[in-house]
């Protein structure tokens, strides 16, 4: 049983409302978990659902329902979402099942059970919004909290803390040592800079049970639950762990636990990539790495950290009704035409602005005008004038296609997803440049350049077919419908597919049809 490519997704908090920012981060891995399957690699890829907390605990009341009910209900429109983007996760979870509960548990006995917890009781601050403690660095000058904290209140209180400080310089080494552990290159040294210039406080893993019901209890002390992000980071570990994977069972001796199947066993960890929020950085850089230790488990090998969206310049915000919804824009202008302008606009690292122009222009141009122009012609062309069947095969854009093969398959592999989609388009303007400098529809008209507009028929219709292959892992229904008017068995979903000369001389291709009508009017 080989080593799966293990990637993830921040799971996001159930209570807010999917949004633009929630749906670029699952498509970006979603290209990447098909990316890694097209070239071949078997994939695990988990996205899914953060349950628990105060936040949840208090809409809940205030709704009249029992927290598991409310969040029952809100997790339909989630899994609707991660269907509606076209995800092809392998697994989802929700930080109330069972099987995650099972794992945190024996998590948090293991290491009680080893000395890296201890209780304290301190005096501080308190941001329920954010789940978190705050510390008087944090004031502002006039005072007050910085507003992403939300309402602040005193809180004195007992928990249970984690030993974090003692691990400060083996993360520190292990960050410097591990170039590629948190990506881009910019958010490596943010976390450095932070790491080198502040004494980690220990981590408090617990709440009252007094003051938050809506967690997972504390197993070696009933009167508390445990914090929401030692909850939530665990997701990464609890899944693979219920699927019988045998490096984390291994290290957690949870072989013959109950919820173990013994039928399956998944072989995932440590994962390839976490794909995260600029905003959660430092749990998944300096908490995550830290318990992950002190549970003798292998490191992650990459955070990739996406930057934020904005609308038009400003943050996305329900109360000012600046949101984009991800589903509305899906459903006027069809998934693809989302997951490549996401893909195609911002790179993974920046912020990114989305504006509704901005979106209506990149796709009359380079989706109805570029690619949809291209295939179109190309295959009406095929099919006007030889009858739809494919003339001999010629090799005159074989080294533009075999360039492009080559520099999409190289970006893919480092998770360079914008630059993966601009090299494939140096081979659509290429192809729709040759449709205008050969002029098949001229050709057609003097039966002695015949010859010359086979080979040119060739050469479209079978860059037509590479591009397919090319795009299956950012717009997969289209890569589809293209292998579909080529009337090609199978599914373009194999790197290897792109290699020049597959569209076979008599082969009859099918009826071909727009990708991307063209459009008057700016999205909505
Ligand atoms: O933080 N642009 O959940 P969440 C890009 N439950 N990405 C954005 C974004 C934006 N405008 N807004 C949010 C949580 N995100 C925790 C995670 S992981 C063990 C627990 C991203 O619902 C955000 O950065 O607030 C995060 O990666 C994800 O959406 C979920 O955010
Ligand atoms: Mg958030």
């Amino acid at each position: 049983m080989s080593k799966r490519f293990y990637i993830t997704t921040a799971i996001d908090y159930v209570n807010g409302q999917p949004h633009l920012g929630h749906a670029y981060e699952k498509v970006i891995a979603d290209v990447i978990a098909r990316s890694r399957r097209a070239l071949g690699e078997e994939v695990f890829f988990l996205t899914g659902l953060d349950e628990h907390g105060q936040k949840v605990q208090q809409a809940a009341q205030a709704d009249g329902k029992s927290a598991q009910a409310y969040c029952d209900e809100l997790a339909v429109s989630w899994t609707a979402l991660a269907a509606k983007l076209g995800l092809t996760n392998d697994d989802f979870v929700r930080t109330t099942s069972a099987r995650h509960k099972e794992v945190v548990q024996a998590i948090l006995t293991k290491l009680h059970a080893e000395g890296h917890f201890y209780q304290d009781s301190r005096d501080g601050f308190y941001s329920t919004k954010e789940e978190t403690f705050v510390t008087e660095k944090e004031r502002l000058p006039d005072g007050t909290f910085p507003a992403h904290y939300g309402e602040v209140v005193k809180l004195s209180e007992t928990n249970w803390y984690f030993k974090l400080g003692a691990h400060q310089q083996w993360l520190i080494d292990h960050i410097e040592a591990n170039p590629a552990f948190i990506q881009p290159e910019s958010r490596r040294n943010e976390i450095l800079g932070f790491l080198k210039n502040n004494v980690l406080e220990d981590l408090c893993i617990s709440r009252p049970a007094a003051r938050l019901t809506w967690g997972i209890p504390i197993p070696f002390d009933p009167a508390y639950v445990t914090y929401v992000w030692f909850d939530a980071l665990v997701n990464y570990v609890s899944v693979p762990a219920a699927l019988g994977d045998p490096v984390i069972c291994g290290a957690l001796g949870t072989e013959n636990s109950s919820f173990i199947p013994h039928t399956s066993s998944l072989s995932a960890w440590p994962a390839d990539a976490h794909v995260i929020g600029k905003d959660i950085i430092k749990f998944h850089a300096v908490y995550w790495p830290i318990m992950l230790k002190a549970m003798n488990l292998p490191m992650p090998r990459q955070l990739l950290v996406q930057g934020w969206w904005q609308k038009d310049g400003a943050k996305m915000s329900k109360s000012t009704g600046n949101v984009v919804d991800p589903v509305a824009i899906i459903d006027d202008w069809g998934l693809d035409a989302f997951r490549f302008y996401v893909v195609r606009e911002l790179d993974i690292g920046p912020d990114g602005n989305w504006t509704d122009a901005g979106f209506a222009a990149r796709y009359q141009a380079e989706l109805a005008n570029g690619l949809g122009n291209l295939v179109n012609r190309s295959l009406s062309m095929l099919k006007r004038y030889r009858n739809s069947v494919v003339p001999a095969r010629h090799d005159e854009l074989a080294p533009d296609s075999a360039k492009a093969t080559a520099d999409t398959i190289a970006h893919l592999r480092a998770s360079e997803l914008q630059r993966a989609l601009h090299s494939v388009w140096i081979l659509v303007t290429r192809a729709n440049q040759y449709v205008d400098q050969t002029a098949p529809f001229k050709l057609a008209k003097d039966p002695a350049q015949a010859a010359r507009l086979d080979e040119v028929l060739y050469n479209l219709a079978e860059t037509c077919r590479v591009l397919a292959v090319l795009l299956h892992p950012f717009i997969p229904g289209t890569a589809a419908k293209i292998y579909g008017q080529l009337n090609l068995p199978g599914a373009p979903d194999k790197l290897v597919l792109a290699a020049w000369g597959g569209l076979q001389a008599g082969h009859t291709i099918g009826e071909p049809a727009a990708l991307f009508p063209r459009r008057d009017q700016p999205a909505k």
